[in-house]
Formats: C-alpha cells, structure tokens, sequence
C-alpha cells in the first residue's frame, strides 16, 4: 500500500472501526505469557504463534496495524514468507516497538522509558524492513506521593522527542503514556493522573513541533485501579475517559487507540463500545489491544499446532468484536 502522508497512514489504520494488534511483547513478556499456557519461550515457538495469530481470517478488516517487536519484524513464517508480508497481505501495517524499557529515576519508585540513544539510526533500519508505524510507552504509577511532576514531565518530554525523529524517518509515532491500573486507587486519581500527564505530552508535542495530524495517541482509559474495593459502572469508565480526552486532545488527532492494560477481554470491549455510543469526538476512538486481543486466542492454542484453528478463531472474534465497539456497535448478545 501507498501512502502520501504520515497523516493517510494514522488515518488508514483507524479507517472503518478497524484498530490495532498489540503483539510487541519483548521476549521476556512473551515468556511470562507462555509460561502461563505451559510452552517454552524459543524463538521458533514465538513465531508459530505469531504467525498463526497474523494468519487468523479476522486480520482483514478488523485490524488496520499491529505492532511487532524487533526479533517478530526479522523472522519468516514457516513456508519462508517474511512476517511483514503476511501482515501487509490482510490489509494490515507492520509498526515496530522502538523503546527500551523502564529505568527507575533515581531512587524512586517511578521510571523513565530508555531508547532515544542510536533511536535515528535504528529507525532507518526499521523503514527499510517494512513498518509505518512505531510505538514508544512511558508507564506512570499512581500512590504515595505519584505520580510526581517530575516523572510526568521527563516523560512526557521524551515521548515528545522520540515522536520527532520518528517523523522525520516517514514514520507514524504512537505515542503511549500509560497510567498503570495497578493500585487501589479510585477513578477519580487515574482521571487526575491522565489529565496531568495529556496536558504535559501535548504541550511537549507542540514545543517539539510535532506534527499532531500524523501520530496516533494510545492512552489508558480512565479506571479506578485494579485493587480497588469501590466498582465503578461501564459508564463512569466512559464519561470520564471522554471528559479527560476532549480536554486535552486536540481536534486534529487522526486516531485515539486504547490500550487494555489488565481489563478482561470483555470489559475493553464494552467500555470502548460505551464511549463509542455517546460519540461527539472529532477522532477515531479505537484499539491497540495487547492482552485484550490475544489472550483467548493464546489459551486456545496451547502450543500445539492442532489448535491453530481454535487459537485463529478466537483472536478473529476478539477482532471483530473490538471493531464493532469502535463503530459503536457491539452488543453482549454478540459474545455468545
Ligand atoms: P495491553 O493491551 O495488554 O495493555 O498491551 C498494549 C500495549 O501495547 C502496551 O504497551
């Protein structure tokens, strides 16, 4: 597919309800996952299940970009077709996980994301293997004291610069800064901390100069957190979440893509169906989902390839799912 611009190239991937598979797990994230269905994390077995999910029917249509990390980008699928082709052939963009992980700042609790050091030329590398789309995610705890100004702010200013070289290397930035749900904070203190910390990552953007009409922004929405005793309703996640994104989220933006960040697979879909519902937002409201996407396909498969087909049904119903949550058209009847 050809593109004009960083601007068609946010716009196509969020076109038509369709959004985002999250499959940049680094290995040692990929690990934890397989450890949880008994498989050993070789690379082979990280591309098998790879390729099955890049595979899966559900791709076209449904999912417009998906995510890899640096080991996915450079391995074939069995019959020696790069993994970027079979992705490009469901109608999907290749984008490419570009940070390299948390570091605390000082002695602190809270991290900065790494990565800006050699980034250029990584990118160059990157472009010439085949992805549109980079994703960078700063991580912001919420508790005692946090998240402070000071860990906002530096990362904010780095997702700020990484957004620019990527650009200038013809490539959409996602940018992330995740409000963790871990914590038993309420709804309230994630709707301050993701104002806090929007406003300070579209203020940086600016002062970068960079050009909003060609990123796509993947927040968290706005949860009490995971260890909360208070529950809160589909539609307080929704309103809040919205009530935050139209205050600091500028018009102009293509595409908003969630992430689930710990949300059952189920719950990402009905809260972003619930905002989708109410609308009167100029972007796209869609998904990235990591978690949210995979995990009914990852426990269907097991690790053995007589459960492709169960593991690429599982992950096409997820897809099409999220898409009709993105058009506001999803309904709980549908999941039965
Ligand atoms: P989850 O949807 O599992 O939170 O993962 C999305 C992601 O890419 C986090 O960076």
């Amino acid at each position: 597919m050809n593109f004009e611009s960083l601007s068609d190239i946010a716009s196509y991937i969020v076109s038509d309800g369709k959004g985002i598979l999250a499959a940049d797990e680094s290995n040692p994230t990929c690990t934890k996952r397989f450890d949880s269905i008994g498989v050993d994390s070789t690379e082979d077995n990280r591309r098998d299940y790879r390729e099955l999910l890049f595979r899966s029917d559900g791709m076209k249509g449904n999912i417009g970009g998906v995510i890899l990390f640096d080991e996915t980008i450079r391995q074939k699928a069995a019959d020696g077709t790069p993994l970027v082709d079979v992705i490009n052939a469901q109608g999907s963009l290749p984008g490419i996980k570009v940070d390299k992980g948390l570091q605390p700042i000082g002695n602190t609790e809270e991290n900065i994301t790494q990565g800006l050091d050699g980034l250029n030329e990584r990118l160059k590398e990157y472009y010439e293997l085949g992805a549109k789309f980079t994703k960078w995610r700063a991580v912001i705890n919420i508790g005692e004291n946090m998240p402070s100004s000071d860990a906002i702010e530096l990362n904010m200013q780095a997702l700020a610069e990484y957004a620019k070289i990527v650009q200038s290397n013809q490539m959409v930035p996602m940018v992330e800064p995740e409000v963790l749900m871990d914590g038993n904070h309420s709804l309230d203190d994630c709707f301050e901390a993701t104002s806090r910390c929007l406003e300070s990552l579209f203020s940086n953007l600016s002062k970068n100069g960079v050009d909003i009409t060609g990123i796509i922004l993947k927040p968290n929405m706005v949860t009490a957190g995971s260890n909360s005793s208070t529950s809160v309703s589909i539609d307080d996640i929704a309103q809040k979440t919205l009530e935050c994104l139209k205050t600091y989220v500028p018009d102009e933006m293509p595409g908003v893509t969630f992430l689930s960040g710990g949300q059952s697979d189920v719950d990402a879909t009905a809260n972003l169906d619930a905002m989708n519902k109410i609308g009167g937002f100029p972007w796209k409201l869609s998904f990235s989902y990591g978690r949210a996407l995979q995990q009914p396909a990852l426990k269907a498969w097991m690790g053995k390839s007589e459960n492709t087909a169960l593991a690429q049904a599982a992950l096409s119903h997820r897809a099409l799912m999220n898409k009709l949550a993105s058009e506001g058209k999803w309904d709980q009847s549908l999941e039965s």
